[in-house]
């Protein structure tokens, strides 16, 4: 059984106080081990979160990370940094920065197999535009950030890896994919995870879904076979995200 997985993606909101008191406003509301709860902040955010949330069952997670050790890359953050901080998750490849960060496939993946050499669990995001899923393309190009976000990732490490699919039409749009829309690709993402290493191990791999997830069409979507989770933006800024967290 694939345990559930609920992250906030905080995006670029919250000043370190603010960010303080909405992690102190949301722990009491959704400290459960009953699904993974996971609080994705902002860089500068890591620091007073991870006291914040101290002896919660919450787990902090950051939004990006650079794949070098340490240099001369001027504003970038290393995994020993998220680490050292208390940091066990990283969002990486969001929509966002593929869009206005340049990030590639290629820079992802070399981001996921950094990240698992320091112990951080990946949440590798993928998703379709709207004009890709109206072309009837949607699959086939949520196949290829799959195959080459996860180009060379070993079965061991895999297993760790937490899949989101992010239509990027469904973001920040209010416009959710229905439930069977979400599957339909979900289960598609768990279909070529299994060409690419075996069927067991597949279905140990968890996919959250996001995109305008809230309090009242979670139970839904994370009810489908395929979708254990959600990535959630502007609903975890509330205190609606604990009707999520207890879909
Ligand atoms: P919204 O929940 O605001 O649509 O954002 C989804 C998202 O991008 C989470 O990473």
């Amino acid at each position: 059984m694939r345990k559930k997985i609920v992250a906030g993606n905080w995006k670029m909101n919250k000043t370190p106080s603010e960010a303080v008191a909405l992690a102190k406003m949301l722990v009491p509301l959704v400290n459960t081990d009953k699904v993974d709860v996971v609080f994705c902040v902002p860089a500068i955010d890591i620091i007073p979160v991870a006291e914040a949330i101290k002896g919660t069952k919450i787990a902090l997670g950051a939004e990006n990370m650079y794949f070098e050790e340490s240099g001369a890359y001027t504003g970038e953050i290393s995994p020993a940094m998220l680490t050292d901080a208390g940091v066990k998750y990283v969002i990486l490849g969001h929509s966002e920065r593929r869009q206005y960060f340049a990030e590639t496939d290629e820079t992802v993946n070399k981001k996921v197999k950094k990240a698992l050499e320091h112990n951080l669990i990946p949440i590798m995001c993928c998703g379709e535009t709207l004009e890709q899923r109206e072309k009837g393309i949607t699959i086939d190009f949520i196949r290829t950030q799959i195959k080459c976000g996860l180009n060379g990732i070993s079965k061991d490490d895999i297993t760790k890896v937490v899949v989101a699919y992010e239509p990027i039409w469904a973001i920040g749009t209010g416009k959710t994919a229905t439930s069977a829309e979400a599957e339909e690709v979900c289960a598609a993402i768990r279909g070529v995870l299994g060409e690419m290493y075996d069927k067991e191990t597949a279905e140990k791999i968890r996919i959250q879904y996001g995109g305008s997830v809230n309090g009242k069409n979670a139970a839904e979507l994370f009810a489908m076979p395929d979708i254990d989770g959600g990535l959630v933006g502007g609903a975890s800024l509330k205190e609606e995200f604990k009707d999520i967290v207890n879909y």
